[in-house]
């Protein structure tokens, strides 16, 4: 199953079908796969070029893996515990010249759908989580809260059927996905 977006002009497939799932199966990503993914997201614009973005990711199955897990708020931990692999995304605050970079998180936010366009190609499905502790996630990796900010956990892994998953969750994975009409959020600029 893919939710595949119903829009209102022709966008890109990829665009259509990339979606935030709940349900993965058992396969694992390889290291390669999961290299591509992150490299495309390095690959995203950014003000001066200064990539301010950092990935620290595990595999499921792994102690590293767990110790993420532990990190996500209670509704995101139980579809969680089978995704493939937990990417934490980070923004680096601070331009190379100690210089605070206040695009940061528009950055990181580029990065992160460029990095789930590319894992939509490769049948891997991405969740971006806001839910979990981070100030926990800082120490665990041993960020200086000064100049890097953990953003959201990304859950990546393949599709499985919406049915092996508890309500609620099985209810979210099952509803269509809606987005405001564009003419809600752009218009032409009109000079009074
Ligand atoms: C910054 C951010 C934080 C989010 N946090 C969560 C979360 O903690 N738990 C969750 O289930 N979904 C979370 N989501 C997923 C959104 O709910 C989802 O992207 C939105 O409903 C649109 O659905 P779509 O991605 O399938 O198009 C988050 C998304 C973003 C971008």
């Amino acid at each position: 199953m893919v939710k595949i977006a119903q829009t209102e002009y022709p966008v890109l497939e990829l665009i259509k079908n990339r979606w935030s799932a709940r349900s993965f199966s058992d396969k694992l990503i390889k290291d390669n796969d999961l290299n591509t993914i992150l490299e495309a997201a390095t690959w995203a614009f950014s003000a001066n070029n200064a990539q301010p973005w950092q990935f620290v990711y595990a595999h499921r199955g792994s102690a590293e893996f767990e110790a993420i897990w532990g990190c996500l708020a209670g509704g995101n931990q139980p579809w969680c515990k089978d995704a493939a692999a937990l990417v934490v995304c980070i923004s680096q605050d601070v331009f190379e010249n100690g210089k605070r970079n206040d695009w940061a998180l528009h950055d990181l936010g580029a990065a992160n759908a460029t990095m789930m366009l590319q894992a939509t190609e490769m049948q891997i499905f991405g969740h971006p989580m806001a839910g979990f502790d981070r100030a926990k996630a800082s120490t665990l990796l041993g960020l200086n809260p000064e100049t890097h900010t953990p953003w959201v956990i990304m859950a990546l892994g393949y599709l499985d059927s919406p049915d092996k998953l508890n309500d609620p969750y099985k209810t979210r994975e099952l509803t269509p996905r809606t987005r405001k009409a564009l003419k809600e959020v752009a218009k032409s600029m009109k000079i009074s």
